[in-house]
């Protein structure tokens, strides 16, 4: 793994290695494999960043058969009132009494979280958990709760593991940190 990168106008040096990345999206899975165990929930995988995640996320799965569904969402400036959010990708699915898990790459604020829930619940959804790979616990500031987080980080813009910078740097194992 190299240990800085440059992607458009920026520099990045690494951060969290894929090592750890695979032993954190492991124990995640592993909760999910205790609480789900028999079940069949739809695992919602919220494009585009959360792809990675949840390619390595369902690999670990082994106790329970999930549908696994792709949604993408119009991206969004964090002003506007809830419940207001586009499906550029729809989910085209009846979730009525289902078990969702929305698969999520990283939750800063919370505030896309908190704008696309309504959507999974006016679908019928008997059990709505969030699974966020990343969690910036400083910036949180919505009343939700994240059920399955596999690692909570410090403020840093990152990227690597399907996250992005201006569509950039998706593809990287390991994850960066910005330098300024
Ligand atoms: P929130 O609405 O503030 O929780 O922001 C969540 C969204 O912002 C994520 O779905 C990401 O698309 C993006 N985001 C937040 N932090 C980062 C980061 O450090 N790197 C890349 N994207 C990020
Ligand atoms: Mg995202």
């Amino acid at each position: 793994m190299v240990e800085k990168i440059h992607i458009l106008d920026r520099d990045f040096a690494l951060s969290i290695s894929s090592e750890i990345i695979q032993e954190k999206v492991k124990a995640v899975a592993d909760k999910l494999n205790k609480d789900y165990a028999g079940k069949n929930p739809v695992m919602v995988c919220i494009l585009n960043g959360a792809f990675v995640f949840a390619a390595d996320l369902v690999r670990y799965i082994n106790t329970f058969q999930p549908e696994i569904l792709f949604v993408r969402f119009a991206s969004y400036d964090g002003v506007k009132s809830t419940g207001n959010v586009r499906e550029l990708m729809g989910l085209n699915a009846n979730l009525e009494g289902r078990d969702v898990i929305i698969v999520e790459d990283i939750v800063d604020t919370g505030t896309t979280m908190k704008n696309i829930l309504p959507l999974f619940e006016s679908k019928g959804a008997s059990n709505i958990a969030i699974c966020s790979f990343l969690l910036k616990p400083d910036k949180f500031k919505v009343d939700l709760n994240i059920d399955y987080v596999a690692m909570e980080i410090p403020n840093d813009f990152i990227v690597g593991y399907g996250l992005d910078y201006n569509g950039f740097g998706r593809n990287y194992r390991d994850i960066y940190k910005v330098l300024d």
